[in-house]
């Protein structure tokens, strides 16, 4: 089933209207990086973020709140400056990718078919493939290309393993999973901070890198990832 799952996903784009959007995307971010990681390209890269979120109304404040915990982690880390802006830059474009995917799969509110869950599993590829096209975001791409991947090898889009994860993806797998079992959907309610918490150390070595998990306990004990992240 693992094995499977990253067996012929499906082709970058492979939607007309997936492309188009694909296309319009890395036009606008190559014209807002064409003049440096100015202020100009952190408001484009905010308002991609934006229009990411809307395609999934369930998720309001999702991306802001895996920036702030990512950076809480690399804090904790005390990852390099260069790292941090990385790490931020790669924190809020994560889901990128998910302008290439259908609106029927995003907005679903039942489980997803193998074949869908295929076709969602893109956005990972999708999203890196958008940044190729940019030179002063290179380094975000792992980030945005490896956030899926699991520290046991399990995940997608390479099965990467253990520290072969870039640290940025390894930190973003905690911070993004922390906000989805915290948040409310339709078919089930977010679980608390403490539940969570628990679950992340009980997937510490399998599915998240360890050092990363305490991390971000430490953060959450020490300088307060608390309710008030919570919408
Ligand atoms: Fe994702």
């Amino acid at each position: 089933m693992r094995t499977n799952l990253r067996k012929n996903p499906g082709q970058p784009g492979d939607l007309p209207e997936s492309r188009e959007r694909l296309s319009g995307v890395a036009a606008m971010l190559a014209e807002a990086a064409a003049s440096g990681l100015n202020e100009t390209f952190h408001a484009t890269v905010h308002d991609l973020a934006d229009t990411i979120e809307r395609k999934d109304p369930y998720t309001g404040g999702h991306t802001k709140r895996v920036m702030s915990y990512s950076l809480a982690i690399g804090r904790s880390l005390a990852l390099s400056d260069m790292d941090m802006i990385n790490l931020k830059l790669a924190a809020i474009l994560h889901d990128l990718g998910k302008i290439g995917i259908s609106d029927e799969i995003l907005q679903k509110n039942e489980e997803l078919s193998l074949d869908e869950f295929r076709h969602m599993m893109m956005h990972t590829t999708y999203g890196a493939e958008l940044l190729n096209h940019i030179n002063h975001l290179k380094d975000v791409i792992p980030g945005v290309r490896y956030h899926h991947e699991k520290y046991d090898g399990s995940g997608y889009p390479e099965g990467l393993k253990g520290k072969g994860i870039p640290i940025i993806a390894r930190i973003i797998a905690v911070a993004d999973t922390f906000d989805a079992i915290t948040t409310d959907r339709p078919y089930r309610k977010g679980l608390s901070f403490d539940s969570a918490c628990r679950e992340l150390k009980e997937s510490a070595g399998s599915q998240f890198d360890p050092d990363v998990v305490d991390a971000f306990l430490t953060a959450y004990s020490a300088i307060g990832i608390n309710s008030t992240y919570k919408r």
